[in-house]
């Protein structure tokens, strides 16, 4: 059907032909203005899942049984720091979460028999509600390279590193094994994967998207949720979460929860690309993203999690997504005429579970309010309630709530060293080894300078076992190791000396400089590098680029290792290098990056750039051809020897024109 509509041409159809003056009949009032209505043609519509029709049974069997008050409890997910189990009764919570630092009992070594005390403890409330039929609390996590919180857990590269693997058979396993880890520990949802397509790299959440390449984050991205979903429902499986929707990755200069400017067709085509690929691998959950859009820079579309268009007319109606959609935390505050524990406007742009992690109370109140007094229809609800329990019945939880999996208690899982050793041994770019210095024989003498050389938090950076991947030291990671002491390992203690100052450097007296830079761990918009700023590492550590010339030049072959969440102007630090590698954030066992180091049983660098690498340190933002050192893709090796020689240097300006 072409200009008219459908009920519009039956109207005028019936009033010509009956000849009487009868009234036409009114025209439905259309879902979407015409605005809206663009802003979803833009998605190339999916097929809708097959509904399980036992399931839908049970869900409507369920539903019909629930008060008004059970259903907000079922869609509010408040953090484990601030609802009691007890209160997970009452309430009828239908989820909690611990956010990035939130351990049980606030203790950050908690064991795992801790963790597991706690989800029993929160799982059995849920089952002692006064609901007609008791539905399980799920518990969500950010194990977003593992399962990073836990004291003891292996932790795997960043997802920027895994991009440069380009194995998506490598994230796969790298899902279940987390999946494995998270489950062990008596929780049941991870907030993985993150499908930003990240276009600028002042953003401070660069290192949770797997590349710049939309193509590649749909492939790692659908491969990581079939990783952790599994078959949904076996011991080994977690729910994942596509997040976060949509746009995260394109904000105007990289700001962190900022505007993204996109027109629809490049929202759709780039930003949104990663959740069809989620979808088909089907993710059941998706969480909204805190950007906003304004729509070629101009018309501004507000906060995601107020975008009915976006959350319903795309992702539901358009896309066919039936899973849950949950907000961010505390978002829903940022969608203008809302509150941290009041959001009408979220309830009606499509959002079903809610992170409220602290005011949860007050926002079940003002929730069944809203219902009371018709600002959110009931209608609304059901479906919301309908999805939540949608997920949780295609999970099995009411037959096997999560804690009652075999894998629970089991601390065996959470080591997966092996595997990720594998994953960083890809993940390792090689920019520049003139005149072979790599691999380094055994048997050289080595000085191993930089903090970051012996330091659990410098190669994980952040989400690990922080929010902020900072607060931490050696001793809060028993399990994993660092390129130091992979060093030790490969070439024997006595042969090599550790200098984080390089105060033990002298010419001729060692056959090899290792020199490790890296950034300070960050998450989030604490990790932006604000406009201005020039996005250049010897400006952001300039500590780090004096250590290097007191070490480069002298007649000793300097190899650095460069730990960061993304791409920075590095050009004056790898001319002074005879050996530059780029080791993204490697986790818990950055040690593998010395068998690499060595070419021990024919090892060879097969990590390839995820995003291009800048020749500047202003860059514009979406890698133009003129502002890349190395493209996307560039990767050397010992079979690939390429003399890379003195790189054109650019100006460091204080501040970026
Ligand atoms: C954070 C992040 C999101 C995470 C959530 C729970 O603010 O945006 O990725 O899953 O809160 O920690």
């Amino acid at each position: 059907m072409t200009k008219f509509n459908r009920p519009a041409l039956l109207s005028l159809l019936l009033l010509t032909a009956t000849g009487s003056a009868l009234v036409a009949r009114p025209v439905a009032a259309p879902r979407w203005n015409t605005d809206e209505a663009r802003t979803i043609a833009a998605w190339k519509p999916r097929a809708a899942p097959r509904p399980d029709p036992r399931i839908e049974a049970r869900i409507r069997q369920i539903l019909s049984g629930m008060t008004l008050e059970q259903k907000i409890g079922q869609m509010t997910q408040p953090s484990i720091l601030s609802v009691t189990p007890d209160e997970v009764r009452h309430y009828a919570i239908g989820s909690v979460l611990n956010g990035g630092g939130g351990w049980p009992g606030g203790n950050k070594h908690a064991s795992v028999a801790d963790w597991v005390k706690l989800a029993k403890a929160y799982e059995q409330a849920s089952l002692s509600t006064d609901m007609k039929i008791k539905v399980p609390v799920i518990w969500g996590v950010d194990a977003v390279h593992g399962h990073n919180n836990i004291y003891g857990a292996t932790t795997f590269p960043q997802n920027i590193g895994l991009g440069a693997t380009n194995d998506p058979d490598l994230v796969e396993r790298i899902g279940r094994a987390t999946a494995r880890q998270v489950r062990a520990t008596g929780i049941g949802w991870a907030f993985a994967p993150t499908l930003a397509v990240v276009q600028n790299q002042r953003w401070g959440r660069s290192y949770e998207g797997y590349s710049s390449d939309p193509a590649l984050v749909s492939r790692l991205g659908s491969a990581l949720v079939r990783g952790l979903q599994g078959k949904l429902n076996g011991d080994g499986d977690v729910l994942a979460s596509a997040k976060h929707f949509v746009g995260d990755g394109g904000t105007w200069r990289g700001i962190d929860q900022g505007e993204n400017r996109s027109g629809e067709v490049t929202l759709a085509s780039l930003h949104g690309a990663g959740y069809y690929a989620a979808l088909d691998a089907g993710a059941q959950t998706v969480m909204v993203s805190y950007n906003s859009w304004a729509r070629d820079g101009a018309q501004v579309q507000g906060k995601m999690h107020g975008n009915r268009a976006l959350v319903t007319g795309v992702l539901k109606d358009r896309l066919k997504f039936d899973g849950l959609v949950v907000s961010d935390w505390n978002a829903i505050e940022q969608v203008t005429g809302c509150e941290r524990d009041h959001c009408p406007a979220a309830f009606n742009a499509g959002v079903d579970l809610f992170m409220v992690p602290d005011n949860w109370k007050s926002f079940i109140a003002k929730a069944v309010a809203d219902v009371r007094e018709g600002r959110v229809p009931m209608a609304r609800i059901d479906d919301a309630v309908s999805r939540i329990l949608r997920v949780k019945l295609r999970m099995g939880l009411l037959e096997r709530p999560t804690s009652a999996g075999k894998l629970t208690g089991d601390t065996a899982h959470l080591d997966a060293r092996a595997l990720a050793q594998e994953a960083v041994r890809k993940s390792a770019v090689l920019f520049k080894n003139d005149n072979a210095v790599l691999p380094l024989a055994p048997g050289k003498r080595i000085l191993v300078v930089g903090a970051g050389a012996d330091s659990f938090p410098a190669q994980s950076g952040g989400w690990s076992m922080t929010w902020q991947g900072d607060e931490t030291d050696n001793a809060d990671y028993p399990l994993g190791e660092t390129l130091l002491g992979g060093l030790k390992r490969v070439y024997g203690a006595d042969q090599v000396a550790y200098s984080a100052d390089g105060s033990l450097f002298a010419a001729g007296k060692y056959d090899a400089v290792i020199a490790v830079m890296g950034e300070r761990p960050y998450a989030e918009m604490k990790g932006d590098v604000r406009w201005p700023a020039p996005l250049a590492h010897s400006v952001l550590y300039p500590d780090q680029a004096a250590l290097l010339a007191r070490v480069a030049g002298q007649g000793t072959p300097v190899v650095s290792v460069l730990y960061s969440g993304r791409a920075t102007y590095s050009t004056d630090l790898i001319n002074r290098s005879d050996a530059f590698v780029a080791a993204f954030l490697p986790g818990s066992e950055a040690g593998a990056l010395a068998d690499l180091i060595a070419g021990r049983q024919g090892l060879d660098f097969h990590g390839r750039l995820p995003v291009a690498w800048p020749n500047t340190a202003c860059p514009s933002g979406s890698e133009p051809i003129g502002e890349r050192l190395f493209a996307r893709g560039f990767g050397l090796s010992y079979a690939h020897r390429v003399a890379t020689g003195r790189l054109a240097e650019a100006p460091i300006v204080p501040a970026c024109p």
